[in-house]
């Protein structure tokens, strides 16, 4: 018996369940023919619905359970009815923050056979790795509400750009623009941010000169959003902060074929914590129980969890395979055009890797 991957599985709300059930579909089909791979799946029935029964997005003793796995699969968090800002803050912004997984990794790729609203482009012309920080920044939960309901009311969020914090972050990026001999450009708003966003600035330029084969480039965030949408080539590895990482990359979406098909790793690098793999949408209501939400993201994000445990192999197999069925354009939800349920689509994969 080889030793398992440990994987908690929170399918969370809305179309949650039904993309991660695909997900799980996939795993367990590989571990079915590999036998050097094993996994061990542990459900935790945390969420909106868990909120309403009990009170709390998760068991008191949550992290320190999950804190035993190796990685964490999560669907999505969020429904009408519970404030987002205690969903959230509750359930996936406390796993982030408590596994200090501060990379948040988010290829923006135009795969073979997406659509994209953008003209005359093609999969060479978007080949971003948007790299995240995932664990401060506009996120920190710094801030107050003063004076509620008065008519003098203040609400505060601060900012916090350590220099830990900061340094880490683009320094995990250089390191993969290099490895790959991409080109890192960071995305920041020192014109306005006249204390944050000038340190970021301050760190991406001194940390730059340890990296002297990396090319470099610096864009304010309102300009790279018009150029990812008229000239996304010139995006190669993308480092940002917490707020502005979380904005392009929905707008990434949207020139990649959607958030049926965007995904997402949120990283340990060290390894100390247990990593989360998740796709970048939400629990979208609007869709939810219907059987029509896209799996393919929670199938590409599957393809990073694999990555990440060393089967690059299956990795590559998965990845290929969307690809494939984005071509063959049989068996696709309707978000990209097709008449497929969710579920058919996770069979599908399941029987092109069988012809593997
Ligand atoms: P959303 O990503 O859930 O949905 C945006 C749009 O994209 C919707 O029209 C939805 O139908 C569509 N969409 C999303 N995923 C899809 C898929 N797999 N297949 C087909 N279509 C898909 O964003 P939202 O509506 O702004 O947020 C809904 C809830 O999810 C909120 O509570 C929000 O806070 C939460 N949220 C959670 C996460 C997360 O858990 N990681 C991420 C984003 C939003
Ligand atoms: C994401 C989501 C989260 C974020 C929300 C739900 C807190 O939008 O993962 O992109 O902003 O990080
Ligand atoms: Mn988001």
């Amino acid at each position: 018996m080889v030793n398992p991957f440990k994987i908690a599985v929170i399918p969370g709300d809305g179309i949650g369940p039904e993309v991660i059930a695909e997900g799980v579909k996939v795993l367990k089909y590989i571990e079915s023919v590999d036998e050097n791979i094993s996994f061990d799946f542990e459900y935790f029935p945390w969420g909106c619905e868990y909120y309403v029964q009990h009170g709390k997005m998760m068991d008191d003793d949550g992290i320190e359970r999950l804190q035993q796995f190796d990685a964490i699969y999560l669907g999505a968090v969020g429904y009408p009815g519970v404030p987002d800002h205690i969903s959230l803050w509750d359930l996936l912004l406390r796993i982030r923050k408590s596994f200090d997984q501060y990379v948040n990794v988010r290829p923006i790729k135009l795969l073979n056979g997406a659509p994209t609203v953008l003209k005359d482009v093609t999969p060479d012309d978007i080949n971003m790795l948007v790299i995240r920080e995932n664990s401060e920044g506009e996120y920190a939960g710094a801030g107050d509400r003063l004076f509620q309901g008065k008519p003098h009311e203040v609400a505060l969020q601060t900012g916090v750009f350590s220099r830990k914090g900061t340094e880490r972050i683009i320094r995990y990026a250089f390191n993969i623009a290099q490895k790959e001999n991409r080109s890192l450009t960071s995305i920041s708003k020192a014109n306005a941010l006249n204390y944050s966003m000038v340190f970021w600035d301050e760190v991406f330029e001194e940390i730059s000169k340890e990296y002297p084969d990396v090319e470099t480039h610096s864009y304010l965030v309102d300009a790279a959003s018009m150029f990812f949408v008229m000239d996304p080539k010139r995006f190669e590895v993308v480092v940002t902060s917490n707020l502005f990482g979380d904005i392009i990359t929905d707008l990434g979406a949207g020139i990649t074929g959607g958030m049926g098909l965007a995904a997402g790793a949120n990283l340990n690098p060290e390894r100390n914590f247990p990593s989360m793999f998740e796709p970048i949408h939400g629990s979208a209501p609007d869709i939810a129980g219907k059987q029509i939400a896209n799996p393919l993201a929670t199938l590409w994000s599957a393809s990073q969890m694999l990555e990440f445990f060393g089967q690059a192999e299956w990795a590559e197999k998965v990845l290929t395979l969307i690809e494939k069925m984005l071509v063959d354009k049989t068996v696709l939800t309707p978000d990209l055009g097709g008449n497929a349920s969710t579920s058919e689509v996770g069979d599908h994969m399941v029987e092109l890797l069988k012809q593997l």
